[in-house]
């Protein structure tokens, strides 16, 4: 197929200013770097400075538009000022990619205060702030879309992981309310869910061969996720192919979470015995 102007820019992202928030990690990168191949120009913010600079710099040797800004996403002061200067330097944001986060184990009942407050502070106060600073752009210019990666830990409880589930299903709630809130205003709001994906998040669980493997063989589709798998649909929902969806959770992993009826014994209804 030749390319023509509206293939060589079928996601409508060039030129679009895109906000990654927890861009120097594993699905943040992907993401950042999907936006860039895109057209787009990219705000990598990361409380790691050296990672989301690590990555700005890979993306701009390639000719992206690209700045790296040290941000503690749960801090509104640092977001303030980190809006300032993605806009200094790119623009208004067009787009946000609110996916910093992160997973600490921990026992409800035991579970300290500090840390569950800790968690609800960067995994959905982090995100609530990221939205409404970079957002008012956005609602001032009647345009933008906001991708919020939530987890598949959202609507399945996650044991022993502290608030984490809790926040994530806060992240898909608020996604919904923002969708409807600026729905009129020509914002756009929508959460992907992934489900295992092997980032330094959850490298510590592949250390083992076998654990590993046994990971893989409960996704039906026979391997765990990429950073690539997430960023592709991220991407997509930021964009103009995604015109008309709003208040969406897309869940990308490998179909995992449906896998529960098939786990409970039932003489009768196996594959061996219906063929
Ligand atoms: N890896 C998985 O299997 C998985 C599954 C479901 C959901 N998720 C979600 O995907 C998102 C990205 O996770 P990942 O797997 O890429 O992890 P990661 O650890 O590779 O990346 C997370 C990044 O967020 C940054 N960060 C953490 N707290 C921050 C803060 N307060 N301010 C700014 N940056 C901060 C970290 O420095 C890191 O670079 C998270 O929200 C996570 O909950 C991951």
């Amino acid at each position: 197929m030749t390319d023509t102007p509206e293939t060589v820019n079928w996601l409508g992202l060039s030129g679009r200013v895109c906000v990654v928030t927890g861009a120097g990690g594993g699905i943040g990168g992907a993401i950042a770097a999907t936006f860039a191949a895109a057209g787009a120009a990219v705000a990598l913010l990361d409380k790691n400075e050296a990672a989301c600079r690590a990555a700005a710099d890979a993306l701009a040797a390639r000719g992206t538009r690209a700045v790296a800004v040290a941000c503690d996403t749960a801090d509104p002061a640092s977001v303030d000022a980190a809006c300032a200067r993605v806009t200094a330097a790119l623009g208004p944001c067009d787009v946000l990619a609110n996916n910093a986060g992160f997973l600490s184990p921990g026992a409800l009942a035991s579970l300290p205060l500090e840390a569950w407050n800790a968690n609800i502070a960067v995994n959905l106060t982090g995100y609530f702030i990221c939205a409404q600073v970079f957002g008012r752009a956005m609602l001032e210019r009647k345009r933008g879309a906001l991708v919020h990666v939530a987890s598949i830990a959202a609507t399945n409880p996650q044991p022993w992981s502290g608030a984490y589930s809790v926040t994530k299903a806060g992240v898909a709630m608020l996604s919904r309310q923002l969708a409807a809130e600026w729905g009129a205003s020509g914002v756009r709001s929508n959460a992907v869910s992934p489900g295992l994906i092997r980032t330094p998040m959850s490298e510590a669980f592949y250390q083992h061969e076998d654990t590993a493997r046994r990971r893989a063989e409960l996704v039906p589709t026979g391997r765990v996720g990429t950073p690539q798998d997430i960023a592709d649909a991220v991407v997509w929902l930021a964009s103009d192919r995604a015109a008309y969806i709003s208040g969406e959770e897309v869940i990308v992993d490998g179909g995992v979470t449906q896998t529960l009826m098939g786990m409970i014994p039932r003489p009768g209804f196996t594959q061996a015995s219906t063929r």
